[in-house]
């Protein structure tokens, strides 16, 4: 079973996405423990709930915050670290410690809309189609090998909030996904470029309508 270590800074509706989805099989992965930067995120409560280790890790001395979060990591024997609304960007040295080990979940179509507020971004920009991204971590914001992507429809009617609602429902889905194939060894990097090797498909078991799943899903 592959080892996960989770950061999170918020709500963690991701992290329980990941924690379901080990539950209930669709993953071989056990979330081994899970670290925030934030005291009052309610993604520790998450972890607690499910009897999974948390921690707490001040950030207000970077190197220090990072040093211990890969103490940590390492303490648990964690395989693969996952970004799961983790709000700060890391340093190169963090990213060396993990390299290709470390994989992300951004709420836009990389690369647009990098950094903070990306569905809000993608609502005033006024983009007809929106979506979720998973990458791995290299050492720039937002920018590392892309894994798997899904589109969704922007309403015109939609705000941040309704949009941001809809890409959620799907990062829930792109993220497990993307653990489940890291799990199965069907990424391969070549570069930039990410191929997924052949296999099972969740396209025809966990998929909802009106949403583009890149090849892969
Ligand atoms: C998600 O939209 C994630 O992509 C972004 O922050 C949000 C975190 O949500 N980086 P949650 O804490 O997983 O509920």
């Amino acid at each position: 079973m592959l080892k996960i270590g989770v950061l999170a800074s918020g709500r963690g509706t991701n992290l329980q996405a990941i924690i379901d989805a080990c539950n209930d099989g669709r993953i071989n992965a056990k979330v081994e423990c899970v670290i925030s930067d934030n005291k009052n995120a309610f993604a520790l409560e998450r972890a607690k709930k499910h009897g999974i280790a948390s921690y707490y890790v001040d950030a207000s001395d970077r190197r220090e915050h990072e040093r211990r979060m890969d103490e940590i990591l390492r303490s648990h024997d964690v395989e693969l670290v996952i970004g799961a609304g983790y709000m700060r960007i890391l340093s190169e040295w963090f990213i060396k410690q993990w390299n290709r080990k470390i994989i992300n979940i951004h709420p836009a179509l990389l690369p647009s809309f990098k950094g903070l507020n990306a569905q809000k971004q993608a609502v005033d920009y006024g983009v007809k189609i929106a979506g979720c991204t998973t990458h791995f971590m290299d050492e720039l914001p937002d920018h590392g090998p892309i894994i798997l992507q899904a589109a969704v429809v922007v309403k015109s009617n939609d705000d941040e909030s309704t949009l941001a609602e809809r890409i959620l429902k799907v990062e829930h889905q792109l993220l497990p996904r993307t653990i489940d194939l890291y799990e199965q060894k069907r990424i391969v990097i070549e570069g930039r470029k990410v191929r997924i090797l052949p296999g099972d498909s969740w396209k025809e078991k966990y998929s909802y309508p009106d949403v583009l799943y890149s090849e892969g899903y």
